[in-house]
């Protein structure tokens, strides 16, 4: 198989964000760090460390909808050894956000204290939400304000400036300032985030991409790749990317005129069931391979 071009993507715009978020840091009690729960190691921005600095944090893994539970289940694990605190959240059913506020406050809790003991009760904590394009920051940030302001509705939903949102009484969100590319520069992660369709397909070739996505999940879900094409451990097994998805067409009954098989028809509907979790709850990056995963 051959290897997918390098992604490009726009490092300057990095160094922008950079600036915008420290410009707001001292504004802000924590950071809530969105990332998808397939992919958290890859979805997560390398320089965000050294960005938000010792700012407390909290990390959200969204879309867990999505994403193969029992490795959730890791991965909040390995944040949780790390003392980092670690939710999983589905904002598209809103499975999970009724943990995001107690587990802020619990991260804040010496903080708050503090700020009770020199008569700050009631002080409005401030938290910025950050995370790559597509990660589901808008949905959380929209979700949040709903499920609070319907249980407090004397409570407008005041917006300060453009980014500020209230979600519940003495809450702010923040949303990140700036655009926070992921990491561009490793070619697996890259392929990572084409899969899951952060990158346009238009500028990938798809069929390599499925090709090699397949032959990813021959090797890690293979049952999933089995029972959703009607194919058998022995008809995968040892296959390269391009002839799985050979398979996955013919097996489709996808034919251009002559009896060729679609590839390209078969690579959309392949990328396609694996974005909508169709293929099945998968996770691309495994928390025991990702141990040294730092945010
Ligand atoms: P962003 O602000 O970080 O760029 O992300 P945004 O909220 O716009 O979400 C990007 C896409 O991801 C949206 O889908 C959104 O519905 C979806 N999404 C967000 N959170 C979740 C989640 O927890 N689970 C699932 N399954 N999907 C989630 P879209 O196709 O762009 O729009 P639409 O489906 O809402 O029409």
């Amino acid at each position: 198989m051959e290897e997918l071009q390098t992604i490009q993507w726009f490092p300057g715009h990095m160094t922008r964000t950079k600036r915008q978020i420290e410009s707001q840091l001292r504004l802000i009690d924590a950071v809530a760090v969105l990332l998808d729960a397939r992919i958290p190691y890859s979805s997560c921005n390398p320089d965000l460390r050294s960005v938000i600095n010792n700012k407390p944090r909290i990390v959200i893994l969204n879309k867990s909808d999505m994403a193969d539970p029992t490795e959730t289940k890791r991965w909040l694990s390995l944040f949780r050894e790390k003392q980092i605190a670690a939710i999983a959240l589905d904002c598209k059913s809103g499975k999970g956000l009724q943990q995001f506020i107690p587990t802020v406050k619990n991260v804040l809790s010496d903080r708050i204290k503090a700020w009770e003991a020199k008569g700050m009760t009631g002080r409005t904590i401030k938290v910025m939400v950050v995370g790559i394009p597509n990660v589901g920051k808008s949905s959380f940030i929209n979700r949040m304000s709903k499920q609070n302001r319907a249980k407090a509705e004397d409570r407008p939903g005041v917006t300060r400036g453009n980014q500020w949102f209230t979600i519940g009484k003495g809450f702010d969100l923040l949303d990140t300032p700036g655009v926070l590319w992921p990491k561009f520069d490793d070619k697996l992660v890259g392929e990572k985030l084409a899969y899951i369709g952060s990158v346009r397909d238009e500028i990938l070739d798809t069929e390599q991409l499925a090709g090699r996505l397949l032959e990813y999940l021959r090797d890690r879900y293979p049952a999933s790749v089995c029972m959703r094409y009607k194919l058998t451990q022995e008809d995968i097994s040892g296959l390269q990317g391009y002839e799985l998805l050979h398979l996955v067409g013919k097996k489709r009954g996808m034919l251009i005129t002559g009896g060729e098989v679609n590839t390209e028809r078969a690579a959309a509907a392949v990328l396609d069931e694996f974005r909508s979790a169709t293929l099945g709850r998968l996770t691309l990056d495994k928390a025991e391979e990702h141990k040294d995963v730092r945010i």
